[in-house]
């Protein structure tokens, strides 16, 4: 990956060049002294250059973590809320500008995603920050000669990886949980989206102690490899493809840390005969995160239609998710904006010509993007739809990470759920109907984390949300997963019966 000079592009839109990397409170260069460039998807022009991180500076962070960390669990808990309170604050503040740098470096379209990203990030911090009193023991009734409690004591120094799909809110998601527990965090940047968590990093810091937080850009195998086995990091916490999910955990089973994972999924939809309906065909669009390209890990993307409405349902379907506007993510018009890289693009393509080979498989709306105009100079994918009797073909069980939804007829709702089970995926889960017994009887049979009935919306900070099977381990969004992933407990018991000295 070579350096660029973003000023030898006259026309392209660009970035404000990074100060660098956040180690101990300063803004770095690597080590190695290189860089490597970001690029705008939507014209596939780059934009601005980032510090390209390996072995050693992760060696340098994980250093500056560790002897942070000790005085930040120190800190009296509420202290450390009120801080990341002030950051929600500062943050709220620049919410526009993160907003266009989240638009422009990923793709996101800026009036349906990423403003929405930004203020969701802000707010991460507004929840955390006002946790940091719960983050309370318990006492264990023994009898009345002992008195044993737990203690909610921090892990250390985390390592966490992120993607580039959400990066900002994923970020967030993983910097104030960590820090509002005491410990501190050593969090790697997707090479697609550094920009973003950098200008957080930038607005963070203006509140922490030097080494607290330490953000590094840098690829996966040469940075988030040496993160992933340092020695020194007591728990890891990645989000990202099931694959490298694998690979973390072999990393966490040789030092036997905790762990955890917010991969992926292939998530299910079921619309019931009674919600042929358009508030449901709104709410399959939102499920499917059309407007985010479907690059969402809990994106609906396999809709289990009942055959009395399938043909009713698709047309309806296919009406309103043809009005969607594809275009540049920074203009506010747009509905829908670009696929993040090359790599994602061709192989969402090439999902997209599976389909169209198959001949039991009948394209509904969408197909291959434009060659020409100007939506071929991004990488720019059209909402496409499948209908498909089978849940076993390749489009229907594997993780596209793209604008292709496979629908499915069913009509006995049992074979429905067993269907919506069968995939090695259980992450969210829709269901569309008015009877509540239905609804929640086929809610409980799912084997998914996160399951909504009736609406097709994001997490909310609160929720418990994660995967079951492979599409994750842990929880992290709420008190109680902050509890679970970022702090160990510690019991201690006294013997309140010893004899009295005379
Ligand atoms: P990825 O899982 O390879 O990348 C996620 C993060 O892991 C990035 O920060 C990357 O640098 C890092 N990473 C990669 N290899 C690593 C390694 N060996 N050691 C340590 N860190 C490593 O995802 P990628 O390649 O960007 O996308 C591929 C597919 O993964 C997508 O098509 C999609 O199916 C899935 N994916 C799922 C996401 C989710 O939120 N569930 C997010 C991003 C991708
Ligand atoms: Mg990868």
């Amino acid at each position: 990956m070579s350096t660029i000079a973003p000023q030898s592009q006259p026309h392209a839109v660009i970035a404000p060049r990074p100060k660098g990397m956040l180690i101990d409170g300063q803004w770095v260069e690597a080590v190695s002294g290189q860089r490597f460039s970001v690029e705008n998807p939507a014209k596939r022009t780059l934009i601005a250059d980032v510090p390209r991180a390996a072995a050693a500076d992760v060696d340098r962070a994980v250093a500056a973590a560790q002897k942070a960390q000790p005085a930040w669990a120190k800190v009296v808990p509420r202290e450390r809320g009120k801080l990341l309170l002030k950051i929600a604050e500062a943050f709220e503040a620049r919410v526009e500008e993160m907003a266009r740098t989240i638009a422009l470096e990923t793709g996101n379209a800026l009036r349906t995603q990423a403003r929405g990203e930004a203020r969701g990030a802000a707010d991460i911090f507004r929840y955390f920050g006002g946790l940091a009193g719960e983050l309370k023991g318990e006492t264990i009734p023994l009898g009345e000669h002992v008195l044993s409690y737990t203690r909610r004591e921090p892990l250390g120094v985390v390592g966490a990886i992120i993607p580039w799909n959400a990066p900002v809110l994923l970020g967030a998601l993983k910097i104030a949980p960590a820090l509002c527990a005491g410990n501190a965090l050593v969090l790697k940047a997707a090479e697609d989206a550094p920009l973003g968590v950098l200008l957080m990093a930038e607005i963070c810091q203006e509140f922490l102690p030097p080494g607290v937080l330490n953000v590094l850009t840098g690829f996966g195998v040469e940075c988030g490899g040496p993160l992933a086995n340092h020695p020194a990091i007591r728990k890891l916490s990645f989000t990202g493809s099931t694959e490298i999910g694998k690979v973390i955990m072999r990393a966490a089973a040789e030092r036997i840390v905790p762990v955890s994972l917010e991969l992926g999924g292939k998530s299910p939809s079921i619309v019931y005969p009674d919600a042929d309906e358009d508030w449901v065909v709104e709410g399959i669009i939102a499920a499917m995160r059309f407007t985010r390209q479907s690059q969402s890990c809990t994106a609906g993307s396999r809709l289990f239609l009942h055959a009395d409405i399938f043909d009713s349902f698709l047309a309806k379907l296919k009406a309103k998710t043809s009005a969607l506007k594809l275009g540049d993510p920074l203009d506010e018009q747009s509905d829908i904006g670009t696929i993040i890289n090359n790599k994602q693009f061709t192989k969402v393509c090439k999902y997209v010509e599976e389909g169209l080979s198959r001949a039991d498989a009948t394209l509904v709306m969408g197909g291959l993007p434009p060659k020409s105009g100007p939506l071929s100079e991004g990488y720019f994918a059209i909402p496409t739809i499948f209908a498909d009797q089978s849940n076993d073909w390749r489009l229907a069980r594997e993780e596209i990470f793209g604008p292709v939804l496979v629908a499915i007829r069913w009509t006995d709702e049992a074979e429905a759920i067993r269907m919506a089970n069968d995939s090695h995926y259980g992450l969210a889960a829709y269901v569309w109907t008015h009877d509540i017994g239905s609804a929640l009887r086929t809610a409980h049979a799912i084997e998914s984390g996160w399951v909504q009935v009736n609406q097709g919306l994001g997490q909310s900070p609160g929720h418990s949300y994660g995967g079951y099977k492979q599409s994750g381990i842990g929880r992290e969004f709420s008190l109680e997963g902050m509890l679970d992933s970022f702090t160990q407990r510690k019991n201690v018991t006294v013997n309140l019966n010893t004899p009295r000295r005379t």
